[in-house]
């Protein structure tokens, strides 16, 4: 990868950096870029580390932790309460405003969850049905007032990778012997924690902003496609409970058209399963 001069290095500041994606993208990003995270739940290793705060947004300002990094770029990994979680993010949007930093933020398919035709493209109106996504939209909107060339927002379908929540999840039923939920009717695309971290990478070196659309070009159906990955992860036997939403075939896919990836920063599902395989 290119890499800058040492007097132009980045500054990252990773609000959410002992999460799935947050630590693969911290793993990734920190031998080339003055890196630092944040952490929530108690932590000894990380207390350690000079380059982590423990930061809680239900209590705590990210001005103080702002104030001592002094990112030039921001990137949010964040889960929990939406309320507390809006609040932050408004606090960082009123910082990027005021500082030459820039922000990458991390949203979902679920931005496009009340559509279910067709996949969704990046300039496509956004819109949801569920709380998730309608939060996502929220701060997507709020993000997208502030200058052009200081955001970028990654719009992920699900994410896979040994440590994700969801395969953890899928791992906690199967031992529990409890039912993993399949969706035949649900069409969509898959990512992997390494592609993500990569895509990130690429746009942070390129100067990129705007939307992007991150996941598999190609498309699987849900219950394909969770079937094959219990089975290439070696977990026991599954028990499966089949859900139905609709009655038709109902599509949650992110598809880049306009802002396109390079093609080794692309991917196909199987290479996810192929990752996954033991
Ligand atoms: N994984 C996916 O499939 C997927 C798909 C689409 C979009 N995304 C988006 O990607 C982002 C990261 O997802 P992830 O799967 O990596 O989530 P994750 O593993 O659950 O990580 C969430 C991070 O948020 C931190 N956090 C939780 N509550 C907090 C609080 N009150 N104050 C401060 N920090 C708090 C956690 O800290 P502690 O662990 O230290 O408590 C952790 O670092 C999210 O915004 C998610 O919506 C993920």
């Amino acid at each position: 990868m290119k890499r800058l001069p040492n007097d132009e290095k980045h500054r990252i500041l990773i609000l959410g950096a002992s999460g799935f994606l947050g630590n693969a993208i911290y793993k990734e990003l920190c031998p080339y870029f003055k890196t630092f995270g944040t952490y929530n739940t108690e932590n000894k290793q990380l207390e350690k580390n000079q380059h982590f705060f423990q930061y809680n947004f239900e209590e705590d300002d990210v001005y103080e932790i702002l104030d001592i990094v002094k990112p030039s770029i921001i990137i949010s990994a964040l889960r929990g309460d939406f309320a507390a979680q809006f609040i932050a993010h408004k606090h960082v949007a009123e910082y990027i405003s005021n500082h030459k930093t820039k922000f990458i933020f991390l949203s979902s398919a679920n931005v496009f969850d009340a559509y279910s035709k067709y996949p969704s493209y990046e300039e496509d109106k956004t819109l949801s049905n569920s709380i998730y996504g309608h939060f996502k939209i929220k701060i997507e909107n709020m993000l997208l007032r502030l200058p052009k060339k200081k955001v970028t927002i990654l719009r992920l379908p699900m994410v896979f990778g040994p440590y994700s929540p969801r395969i953890k999840e899928i791992a906690q039923l199967i031992n529990d012997k409890e039912p993993v939920e399949i969706f035949p009717n649900l069409i969509m695309n898959v990512t992997t924690h390494t592609k993500v971290t990569q895509q990130i990478h690429y746009i942070i070196n390129r100067n990129k902003s705007g939307i992007f659309h991150s996941g598999s070009t190609d498309l699987v159906h849900h219950d394909e496609f969770i079937r094959d990955l219990i089975k290439v992860s070696g977990f026991n036997k599954a028990i499966y409970k089949r859900v139905y939403t609709t009655n038709d075939d109902r599509y949650l896919a992110v598809l880049p058209k306009y802002n396109m990836l390079p093609k080794n920063l692309q991917l196909l599902s199987q290479e996810i399963l192929t990752e996954l395989e033991i």
